[in-house]
């Protein structure tokens, strides 16, 4: 969840610094690159030793201890940060912050970013609601600061009151959640930078699920409804894109101003697929296509017989491994609906088939996969993971992973 994010984590004199360790153990066990800047008073809690073994990268205390030549420490860790969390923050670093005063690592660097920043609030229950720490938080929240308010309880000095830093694992929720906003953000407000980018592409969709007939009046299908593909397919034509866009059976409603070449079996759109593919940019398979089919259709309804019945089933082309084998200049994107190990699955078949991105997601999850309107995946290149988006409108998630496409397309990364 937290893969690839740079958290500078900023860990000032309570005794709630111990925590600091909990914190940089299960931000890093979740993805997180996590960079502690401590103050001078947090040292006398916990050492640098431990938070840096914890987050395997150098613990920052001293502005004028410049170990890189080639870049100032604070400013640089400031522009680095997708978040810049306190905890625990003291009256005294929120006082600083409220007032703009700069006078170690920490308080410079809360100055230099322009990162959001969240506080973690760990002292004395009448320190807590001093009206002076309670004037300063109310300006830095006015400024746009969150704060993670602490616990009621026990406090080391012996009060029983509120003051009591938040537990490491709260944190890492907020943290998680507060990413996850940004992206579904990011994902509505996807919607202008997406405006024209696929101008001039051709764009071949695949949808739905595949009929592999027995006999005329039975056949042999999944659960797939089309929703993905159709979003797709209007997404495209929203960016400006012509859309070829190629259906078996579906349940979603057919989306507007787009003609549809409606197929069958797997055979049928290994077919209508191959007669688009030479001149199209991009690819995006889809579609739930059946691995097998019967060997034989019967051209009569088949009567009832014995007791148990075989159907013997022969393998069908893979059409995406077809057009990873073949393919040149187009970009090829795949879809892995899985129930378990999604990434290794997922990231086994990006190589098998040779796809530029791949789509995963675990369809056990509610409100992920066949028949609902949203879904949550995960975007793999042969390199790794390149996007999470959580759960999201299929459109959104279409928007996002065309946007995506795009950009790699123009780079010229087919
Ligand atoms: N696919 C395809 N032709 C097939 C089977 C699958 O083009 N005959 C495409 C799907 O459209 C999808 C991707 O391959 O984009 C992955 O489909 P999936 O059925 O999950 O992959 P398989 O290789 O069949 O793997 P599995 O063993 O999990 O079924």
């Amino acid at each position: 969840m937290l893969n690839g994010k740079v958290i500078v984590l900023g860990v000032t004199g309570g005794i709630a610094a111990y925590k600091a360790a909990a914190l940089c153990s299960k931000l890093t066990q979740r993805g997180a690159d996590v960079h502690v800047i401590m103050t001078s008073s947090a040292k006398q809690f916990i050492t640098e030793l431990t938070l840096q073994s914890l987050t395997k990268n150098p613990v920052y205390s001293d502005t004028f201890d410049e170990r890189d030549p080639s870049v100032v420490s604070h400013i640089h860790l400031a522009d680095l940060a997708d978040l810049v969390l306190v905890a625990p923050a003291t009256a005294n670093i929120i006082g600083k912050m409220a007032n703009g005063l700069a006078d170690d690592m920490l308080s410079t660097t809360l100055l230099a970013t322009t990162a959001p920043v969240m506080v973690c609030p760990a002292m004395n229950v009448h320190m807590y609601t001093h009206p002076a720490v309670i004037a300063n938080m109310e300006t830095l929240a006015s400024r746009g600061v969150s704060f993670i308010e602490p616990g009621e309880g026990l406090l080391a000095c012996g009060y029983v009151g509120k003051g009591r830093m938040e537990e490491p694992e709260k944190i890492v929720e907020v943290v998680e959640t507060f990413f996850e906003q940004r992206e579904t953000e990011d994902a509505h407000s996807g919607s202008d930078k997406a405006a024209g980018i696929l101008t001039g592409k051709k764009v071949v969709v695949t949808a739905g699920g595949t009929i592999e007939r027995i006999d005329p009046v039975r056949y042999i299908t999944n659960d797939s409804s089309g929703k993905m593909g159709f979003a797709i397919a209007k997404a495209a034509k929203e960016m400006g894109a012509d859309v070829h866009l190629i259906a078996a059976h579906t349940d979603a409603a057919s989306p507007e101003g787009i003609k549809i070449e409606h197929v069958e079996s797997a055979q049928d759109m290994y077919e209508a697929v191959m007669r688009e593919f030479e001149d199209s940019d991009l690819i995006v398979k889809a579609a739930a296509v059946a691995d097998y089919r019967p060997a034989k259709a019967a051209p009569l309804k088949l009567k009832k017989q014995g007791e148990t019945m075989t159907l013997e089933l022969v393998k069908t082309t893979d059409i995406l491994e077809t057009l990873g084998q073949n393919k040149k200049s187009q970009f090829l994107i795949g879809f892995a609906a899985e129930t378990n190990s999604v990434e290794q699955y997922a990231t086994d078949k990006l190589r098998r088939k040779n796809c530029d991105l791949i789509v995963a997601n675990d369809v056990t999850q509610s409100g992920a996969g066949f028949g609902t309107d949203t879904n949550s995946v995960h975007i793999y290149d042969s390199e790794g993971l390149v996007l999470h988006l959580p759960l999201l409108s299929k459109e959104d998630i279409a928007r996002r992973l065309l946007v995506l496409a795009a950009e790699r397309m123009a780079k010229g990364e087919a």
